[in-house]
């Protein structure tokens, strides 16, 4: 069953009124429609009543339509609200939507014909509306549902490489390294066969441990966010050969949570990851800044830069995901972020994070 339709009008005069109750229940049986003659005393009421839809006249009594509609505004009330206006007050109209109105109708012969589809037309765009919202709200907590149990995957994944696999590794080459101990009697050839494969296996220990630590950097609950960034900066630099300048002020004397340090590392090591890969970069700025009330993290290359408008209108067909999983993780802290690129002129990217630490409600 169709839930009632609340409908508010604000109208002065009671017979225009009655005609406009009349052409509503009529076309809308579903409909019921609540009256006030002032705009006062219609926001004096709004909460109790809840409409759907307010249509309100523009002259009134006391607070005029566009004075209504301000207040609205002020008190961020999204319920949809269509304008009454006198023929020939286009200006009006025209204030009104971008003051946020859903639609307006001129006082005219049709007036009374118009009503009641313009309100169907309105209820329907604010229901797509409303759906829209719903489904970006769901969408925005599933992928930071998604991102929370990546990051606990890695954990889980990194203790297992760390704790199983490296030992077991480490195991095996003390065993190749006692294998040919009290052997008196091996060949040269053989030796040097032992020294390589303890070699190899020394290295795979290695890849094991470099593995288990970008899947869960631990020096994040060991050092701070600093020392680890600082740290990631330099092997960047030397791994790729591309200069990382890290400039950090006032970040460790924040108690951060972990959900934002590893936050603020994935976004280090995407953006980071974006200039290897695309840049062509020779030198790139890391800033990350305490400045109150909020964290700025500034990721900027020297490098050949990108269209961000053929960017954005092809990343999720062509799955680019990078820069939309850093927007999303800037999101998931309630932040901002900024692409700014010029072709051959490099990239930025500005992130900013309202800086809420551990012990904050
Ligand atoms: N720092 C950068 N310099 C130049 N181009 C970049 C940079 N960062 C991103 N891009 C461009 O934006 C595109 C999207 O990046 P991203 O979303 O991370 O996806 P992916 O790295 O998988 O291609 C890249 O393919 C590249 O063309
Ligand atoms: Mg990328």
């Amino acid at each position: 069953m169709n839930k009632k339709l609340k409908i508010v009008i604000i109208e002065d005069e009671e017979a225009h009124f009655k005609l406009m109750e009349m052409a509503i229940v009529k076309n809308l049986p579903y409909a019921s429609v609540s009256h006030f003659k002032d705009a006062n005393a219609c926001l004096e009421k709004l909460e109790e009543i809840t409409p759907d839809i307010i249509i309100t006249d523009y002259l009134l009594p006391g607070m005029n339509g566009i004075e209504f509609l301000k207040v609205l505004k002020r008190k961020n009330n999204q319920i949809p609200v269509i304008m009454i206006t006198g023929q020939g007050d286009e200006t009006i109209a025209v204030y009104s939507m971008k003051l946020g109105a859903w639609d307006y109708i001129v006082k005219s012969a049709d007036f009374f014909v118009l009503l009641p589809s313009v309100v169907e037309q309105v209820v329907r765009e604010w229901k797509l509306k409303e759906s829209l919202q719903k489904s970006e709200k769901r969408f925005q907590v599933l992928s930071q549902q998604l991102m929370r149990i990546q990051e606990i995957e890695r954990r889980r994944l990194s203790c297992d490489l760390h704790d199983y696999l490296a030992q077991d590794l480490s195991t095996l080459k003390i065993g190749i390294d006692t294998l040919i101990d009290n052997h008196t009697d091996t060949s040269v050839k053989m030796k040097q066969k032992v020294s390589e494969l303890s070699g190899i296996v020394h290295k795979t220990i290695m890849d094991v441990r470099e593995m288990a630590y970008c899947l869960r950097p631990s020096g994040l609950d060991k050092l701070g966010l600093v020392q680890t960034v600082f740290q990631y900066c330099e092997d960047f630099s030397v791994k790729n050969n591309i200069k990382v300048d890290f400039f950090s002020v006032g970040i460790d004397a924040l108690e951060l949570d972990f959900d934002t340090k590893i936050a603020i590392y994935r976004l280090i090591q995407e953006g980071l990851n974006n200039i290897k890969k695309h840049a062509e970069a020779t030198h790139a700025t890391v800033k990350l800044i305490a400045s109150f009330p909020n964290i700025i993290l500034r990721i900027e290359d020297n490098g050949k830069g990108f269209n961000i408008q053929k960017y954005s209108d092809s990343a999720i067909n062509e799955k680019h995901m990078g820069l939309l999983s850093m927007e999303e993780r800037a999101c998931f802290l309630a932040g901002t972020m900024k692409i700014e690129s010029c072709i051959r002129q490099g990239t930025k990217i500005l992130i900013k994070i309202p800086c809420k630490e551990l012990n904050d409600a």
